[in-house]
């Protein structure tokens, strides 16, 4: 087994302000960075605050940003990284601080509440849902998020623009739009929501210029940005141009 000595620089604070902490740390075959995180714990930083809970990259709780890329620690391998390179690790810069590594992301649980549930069809009980299979396939992809809130963090419209969280839910979120938009069997029209208009009036779709960075780093390999967003982009200018959609609105306009 060959081991080496790697050269971290890692972010020490808390809500009051903080800097980056160099530490001379050991690096065994086969390591990941949430390895030497919990080395750097055991031998020299007892009290470095970092979240995380599974260790096999399902339970997005070790987001964090590894040399400025926002990464799963524990999916981050350090055979990535040469012998001498300087590896930093920075907590996610778009949620605020708790301490060192561990951000609060309650911003996403907020986002989420704001996406209305979907709505079971009349009629239909619990277990005689029946959805072709190219539906369950579609909306397969979007389900294995795992929770990560890396595309949030990610995604330069709140990234670096505070003043934007409260009208953008961010990818993560538009997707699961999307995704009940897509489903077959939710009945939110009939209730009276057009889940298309509420993601360009309610959650900020506009914002999303498709920059595709969610798609680049999502540990998943879910392609939120064609599969998702994109596709409801043009649902919701296809209903807006509806030449059906604008007499219905004419109509009870003047009524
Ligand atoms: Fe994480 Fe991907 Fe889910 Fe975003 S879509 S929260 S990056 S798993
Ligand atoms: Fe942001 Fe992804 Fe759109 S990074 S701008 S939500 S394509
Ligand atoms: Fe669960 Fe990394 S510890 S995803």
């Amino acid at each position: 087994m060959s081991t080496y000595t790697a050269n971290f620089r890692v972010w020490r604070g808390d809500t009051e302000g903080g800097a980056l902490q160099d530490f001379d740390v050991e690096v065994h075959d086969g390591e990941v960075v949430l390895d030497i995180i919990h080395r750097l714990q055991a031998t020299q930083a007892h009290d470095l605050a970092v979240r995380w809970n599974c260790k096999a990259g399902k339970c997005g709780s070790c987001s964090a940003e590894v040399n400025g890329r926002p990464r799963l620690l524990c999916m981050t391998r350090m055979s990535v990284f040469g012998e001498d390179e300087v590896i930093t690790v920075t907590p996610m810069r778009a949620f605020p601080i708790v301490r060192d590594l561990v951000t609060d992301v309650s911003f996403n649980y907020a986002k989420a509440r704001e996406v209305p549930a979907f709505v079971p069809p009349a009629g239909v009980a619990p277990g005689e849902y029946r959805m072709a299979q190219e539906d369950v396939a579609r909306s397969q992809e979007f389900r294995k998020c795992i929770e990560c809130f890396l595309c949030q963090d990610t995604c330069h419209v709140v990234r670096d623009h505070e003043e934007n969280k409260a009208a953008f839910a961010g990818p993560r979120f538009l997707m699961r739009i999307a995704e009940l938009d897509m489903h077959p069997l939710d009945a939110a029209a009939e209730a009276g929501l057009d889940r298309k208009s509420s993601a360009q009036d309610d959650h900020g779709l506009g914002y999303c210029n498709i920059t595709k960075c969610c798609t680049e780093v999502c540990p998943e390999q879910i392609k939120i940005t064609d599969n998702a967003l994109i596709p409801l982009k043009e649902r919701a200018v296809d209903r807006k141009y509806d030449p059906l959609v604008w007499l219905g609105n004419v109509i009870r306009r003047r009524a």
